[in-house]
């Protein structure tokens, strides 16, 4: 099996190009049955949804805005991300159809806090679209409204998704060898 080292761990190959393009053209396909005619705002989650929204646009050819958000985010001593900035978002939301466009949602607390911020801007409706999704992380119970694909709760890098900011730039995705 293929494997590869970033930094000091080792991944092995867990989904390739094609499969993740599948499921792509499939996230694609339920954005588009809903969007289509609204004008949406997409708003791309800064890095890690950077591949994944390049490609998706490439199967959505529809009127649409798209913008670019940057978490800033840190982890606290208890391990709990907190939202602290939302930097970039120049755009008035106000009864608008907004989609937030992430990469990976683990325990859910980052996608939870930035929702919450959106909504105050008063966007029409808010919706959230994830190429992977760790439903055994997952603490929170607002709605995510277009999943790629569900996942273990394992680490995993490639397509966007770095370890300590390495990573990113594999057409494929790799899963964490526990040694
Ligand atoms: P949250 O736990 O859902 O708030 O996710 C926090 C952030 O951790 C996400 O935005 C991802 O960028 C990152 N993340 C979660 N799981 C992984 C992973 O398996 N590999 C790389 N980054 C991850
Ligand atoms: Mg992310």
């Amino acid at each position: 099996m293929k494997t590869i080292k970033v930094h000091d761990k080792e991944f092995s190959l867990y989904l390739r190009s094609e499969e993740i393009q599948e499921t792509v053209k499939n996230v694609a396909e339920q954005i588009k049955n809903d969007m289509e005619g609204k004008n949406p705002l997409f708003l791309i989650v800064l890095n890690g949804a950077f591949m994944f929204a390049a490609d998706l646009f490439k199967y959505m050819n529809f009127p649409c805005d798209i913008s670019f958000v940057k978490l800033s985010s840190y982890i606290g001593t208890k391990t709990t991300s907190v939202v602290r900035e939302l930097i970039g978002l120049d755009e008035v939301l106000h009864d608008r159809s907004v989609v937030i466009i992430e990469d990976i949602i683990d325990t859910g607390i980052t996608m939870g806090v930035t929702r919450e911020k959106l909504k105050k801007l008063e966007a029409e409706e808010v919706k959230i679209a994830t190429l992977l999704f760790k439903p055994d992380a997952f603490k929170m119970n607002y709605e995510i409204d277009y999943v790629g694909m569900k996942i273990p709760n394992d680490f995993i890098v490639g397509y966007g998704l770095d370890y300590d900011g390495h990573g990113r730039n594999f057409p494929d995705i790799y899963k964490i060898i526990e040694s």
